[in-house]
């Protein structure tokens, strides 16, 4: 049965479906997506009529000012399939009060909630075969809006587009991962748009990362650009250190993304009585308690990282490997974390949401 959604959406299903050409045990991530896709585009001072249609190439004009001044935000989603066959998301207000707060600091005019909502689940219904059961697969999400004005003085556009493209998804990280805690780059600055899932807050951490894969780190754990010497974010993730039984997260400000995952987490730890104290934590702190053998784990937390353990880093010349303990906070949390999403446990706090 087609989802009848209750705002109007032209819809104009693909020909043919590409889902049987796709290797769904060996996924890449991001690299594959779903027959359809949603698109409004925004002019003359309001957003219009939204319409699905099949996945293709955008024809946009090369003067468009998202070329040249990076003004796009995004975020990311997944949905999940239950044994019965129902397609849930988790907490989706979050991700559509968070694309507005994003929008908003890049001069984008905030996107409607009906057609966010209505259009996601036409398009999920659509594509639902692509949501695969199990634990772990899942089909990312991944709305984002783009200046399209054709135009290059450095203003905000007078015109975007809002996009909906999905990709069935596996893990984001295969193997270990050991990070580079941030001396000389930054990710962002007080009063700057770290906060925002800003495409331009991504593209700055390429060059810095590909020095710390250089030095075999997945990632890069960002600091305060003052002094380097706070803890933040990974940038594709929140990060959790647990000292002793405690565990810690920073707190999140202009510089911090407000990861959905990490605000979950810290509810969850909640109601299983784990101590979580979200306060700035220093070099210095984990430094000395990995010295101790008292940090007993870190881990990013984000949508696409779903919890991911972090085995070890490096700060300065000095490299500390923590490794991974049984039974630990991460994987306790994140057990419990996707029964709620995929369904087979309680959902105490009405986080998920039926599409
Ligand atoms: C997400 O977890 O959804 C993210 O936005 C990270 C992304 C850069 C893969």
């Amino acid at each position: 049965m087609i989802y009848e959604p209750k705002c109007k959406i032209d819809i104009e299903t693909a020909s043919s479906s590409r889902i049987n050409e796709v290797d769904f045990d060996h996924l890449e991530f991001g690299k594959i997506f779903t027959d359809h896709m949603f698109e409004c585009d925004y002019k003359d001072g309001i957003w219009q009529t939204p319409r699905i249609k099949k996945y293709e190439a955008l024809t946009i004009d090369p003067s468009a000012r998202v070329f040249h001044y990076g003004q796009a935000v995004f975020e990311g989603m997944k949905a999940y399939k239950d044994d019965n066959d129902d397609v849930w998301l988790f907490r989706p207000d979050e991700n559509f009060r968070r694309i507005n707060k994003s929008a908003k600091r890049l001069a984008i005019p905030e996107f409607p909630e009906e057609y966010f909502f209505e259009g996601m689940k036409t398009l999920l219904n659509l594509d639902s075969g692509w949501v695969k059961k199990g634990l772990g697969n899942s089909l990312y999400i991944r709305p984002f809006i783009i200046a399209t004005e054709p135009a290059i003085s450095a203003a905000p556009a007078t015109e975007y587009k809002f996009l909906i493209i999905c990709s069935p998804a596996k893990a984001y990280y295969s193997g270990e991962i050991r990070v580079l805690i941030a001396e000389k780059y930054s990710r962002a600055a007080d009063g700057g748009t770290g906060f925002a899932k800003a495409a331009g807050n991504y593209a700055a951490q390429f060059y810095p990362t590909s020095l710390a894969n250089n030095k075999g780190y997945q990632q890069i754990i960002w600091t305060d650009a003052n002094s380097h010497e706070y803890l933040e974010e990974a940038g594709t993730m929140n990060v959790f250190f647990r000292i002793g039984d405690t565990l810690i997260t920073a707190p999140t400000n202009d510089r911090i993304l407000d990861g959905v995952t990490r605000k979950s987490i810290i509810q969850i730890a909640e109601d299983l009585g784990i101590n979580c104290e979200v306060r700035p934590i220093s070099v210095t702190e984990i430094k000395q308690a990995a010295s101790e053998g008292q940090l007993k784990e870190i881990f990013g937390a984000g949508t696409a990282a779903v919890i991911s353990p972090i085995l070890g880093f490096q700060h300065a010349d000095e490299v500390y490997e923590i490794g991974e303990m049984e039974s630990s906070y991460g994987s306790i949390l994140k057990e419990k974390l996707m029964a709620i999403q995929y369904n087979t446990g309680d959902d105490p706090h009405n986080w998920r949401y039926k599409v």
